[in-house]
């Protein structure tokens, strides 16, 4: 039977009690990790979130009645003991906080009995994630989580409080809005009193960040709850948490320094890492020659090489039909890596057409100097040397090779090298290695639609130097947009914002909407321009990724309460689920049989 408290009192958290307050009574409370009965003496690992206390229950000291209790008690049943502080009698445990002492327990009041768990609440739980997922409040017990957790709350305060003091105001937008911008599909939330008629959840609170430059506000700040109807990954969820900021009368450089106050700070203060400032630049043509890709790894080398000139005369056709296209060839060269067996190069050739890869060329160059390669046969001896020093070569080195269109290239390799570095063991969880992407590309040609669409959205400001471009080549336009990128994680980004009409109206039309369209989607961002707005900038950091890579955990999943799993669903609540006819009736809505799911 469940017992109140009665009038008890906790005094500390399990692993607040230490070895500076032997002989005093404490009163503890929480839940019982196991309990393991020798006899005359009882042992109870009492868990909180802070960690574990030993308790011991002898008859001589607690009397009949609790230690009657105490034999009772199983995992998961939660407790409130009364006890003295005392000098650990048994083996100290260095595992523990509290590892060399114990309460000598007086009182135990059972506050609740508990079923057995379906698994059990420890550290590093070997259980399928999808279990953990439908128990997730279990879950959440278990010491690695709570940490996570926990290390995300010290995450948002210490950023409230370091914006607070740098001037930001805390605001927040709606989360039933007119659709944004942002390129993502949008999560739909049908209205009762307007039959017919939707709101969108934000992607992102990007228009009512820019109305709330134009309101004055100079500086804002807001972690914010976004909404993204795409395909899931381990770093992505369908809702998912930005700390979002906006900034008047600033610059690129503005907007970079503040944050690098506030990573340094949050890295510091949260883990214990120093981050070296400035954080290093690199532009976006410049991260893709190099590594691929626009949120590089810059925890180990393996860079590409164009090797486009070297090839170029030579007979394999591979190589010079993706050349003849306007494509390139480029390689990489893993090092050490010359005697790796023929099954895996296969499977790291699978690995590279999982990119749309038509193949991936290889040169294994053994020990003895001597090469195995999968084109060898079609180039002159020279050629093979040639190409070789350009890779840089050495005994014992595997060289590996894409040709075709740049974009494939970059995407092959760049996905080749940080599935290599996976494998190599080259990715260290305890290295922060941050860079920022800037210059990104303002417009990027969607083959499907047949024209350009904003690579960030359409009210990001392009590069003075190539506003001339904007008409007649405008995919060479480049932005005033940056990412904050940590570990190959693009874990922020933002621009500067147009701010001029002139600017506007030209990329409204690089964009192929007229002036018309433009209004009935951002009618009103639009009307708020023409009454004064400041200069502005922004950006806004994926809270769950910053933290998941604080917490050196692969997967989002880990630093969110309750996470939605790739399709979309809550395996503990079952949402989304069906609703009630009546509830369709009221808002208007009839559902299409054939679409439905039963
Ligand atoms: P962006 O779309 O780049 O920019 O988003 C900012 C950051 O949010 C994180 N993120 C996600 N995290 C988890 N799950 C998702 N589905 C997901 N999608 C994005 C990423 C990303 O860097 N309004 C602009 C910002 C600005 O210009 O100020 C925006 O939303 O870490
Ligand atoms: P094939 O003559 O098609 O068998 O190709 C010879 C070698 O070139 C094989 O090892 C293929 O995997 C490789 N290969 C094919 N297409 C490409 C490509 N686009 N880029 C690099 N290597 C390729």
């Amino acid at each position: 039977m469940a017992e109140s408290m009665l009038g008890l009192k906790r005094s500390h958290r399990c692993t607040e009690v230490n070895n500076s307050m032997i002989g005093n009574e404490v009163t503890v409370m929480g839940w019982v990790q196991k309990s393991r009965n020798k006899g005359g003496i009882i042992f109870v690992d009492l868990r909180d979130r802070s960690g574990i206390l030993q308790v011991i229950f002898e008859e001589a000291n607690c009397g009949a009645e609790s230690f009657a209790k105490a034999e009772k008690l199983r995992s998961e049943f939660v407790v409130a003991i009364v006890g003295k502080v005392a000098k650990r009698g048994g083996a100290i445990n260095e595992n523990l906080a509290t590892g060399d002492i114990e309460v000598i327990a007086s009182d135990i009041r059972i506050l609740a009995e508990a079923d057995t768990p379906p698994f059990p609440i420890e550290e590093n739980s070997k259980t399928k994630e999808e279990l953990r997922l439908k128990y997730r409040y279990l879950d959440l017990r278990r010491p690695d989580l709570q940490k996570n957790i926990m290390m995300r709350s010290k995450v948002t305060t210490l950023t409230r409080a370091f914006l607070a003091e740098n001037g930001f105001i805390e605001i927040e937008t709606p989360t039933l809005c007119k659709s944004t911008p942002e390129g993502a599909r949008d999560y739909l939330v049908p209205s009762r009193v307007h039959p017919g008629n939707f709101y969108a959840l934000p992607q992102s609170p990007q228009i009512y960040k820019q109305l709330l430059m134009c309101s004055g506000y100079d500086r804002y700040f807001q972690i914010a709850r976004c909404y993204r109807d795409e395909d899931l990954r381990a770093d992505r969820q369908p809702e998912f948490t930005q700390i979002d900021m906006e900034l008047s009368f600033v610059d690129v450089d503005d907007v970079i320094e503040v944050n690098e106050r506030l990573l340094a700070k949050l890295f510091k203060e949260t883990i214990g890492v120093e981050v070296s400032l400035p954080i290093q630049r690199m532009t976006y043509a410049e991260a893709m020659e190099r590594f691929g890709s626009d949120k590089p790894d810059l925890r180990f080398g393996m860079e590409l090489k164009n090797v486009t000139d070297v090839v170029k005369d030579c007979e394999f056709v591979v190589f010079k039909g993706a050349i003849e296209n306007g494509g390139s060839v480029r390689g990489i060269n893993v090092e050490g890596q010359g005697a790796m067996p023929r099954k895996k190069i296969d499977a790291l050739v699978d690995f590279a057409k999982g990119y749309g890869a038509k193949g991936l060329a290889y040169i294994a160059i053994q020990e003895d100097g001597s090469v195995k390669s999968s084109f060898a046969k079609f180039m002159k001896d020279e050629e093979m040397t040639a190409l070789i020093d350009a890779m840089g070569g050495k005994a014992g080195d595997l060289l590996l090779f894409a040709a075709d269109k740049n974009k494939l290239v970059y995407d092959v390799l760049g996905a080749l090298r940080v599935e290599l570095a996976s494998q190599l063991g080259l990715l260290k969880k305890d290295e922060y290695r941050f860079v920022w992407i800037t210059e990104f590309p303002l417009l990027e040609y969607n083959e499907e639609l047949g024209r350009y669409q904003a690579m960030h959205h359409p009210f990001t400001m392009p590069m003075e130097e190539d506003l001339q471009y904007i008409d007649t080549d405008p995919g060479r336009v480049r932005a005033k947009a940056y990412d904050i990128v940590l570990n190959g994680t693009e874990i922020g980004g933002g621009s500067v914002r147009i701010h001029q009409n002139d600017i506007q109206e030209k990329m409204f039309g690089a964009l192929g909407f007229t002036m018309e369209s433009a209004y009935e989607q951002f009618g009103f961002l639009l009307n708020a321009f023409k009454y004064g707005v400041p200069p502005h900038a922004g950006l806004a950091y994926g809270l769950d990724r910053l933290v998941m890579l604080m917490a050196k955990e692969d997967s989002i999943r880990d630093v969110i309460a309750f996470p939605k799993v790739k399709d979309a669903s809550c395996l503990m609540s079952d949402a989304p689920n069906v609703v009630d006819p009546k509830q369709l009736d009221e808002l208007g809505i009839g559902i299409n049989e054939a679409s439905s799911e039963e």
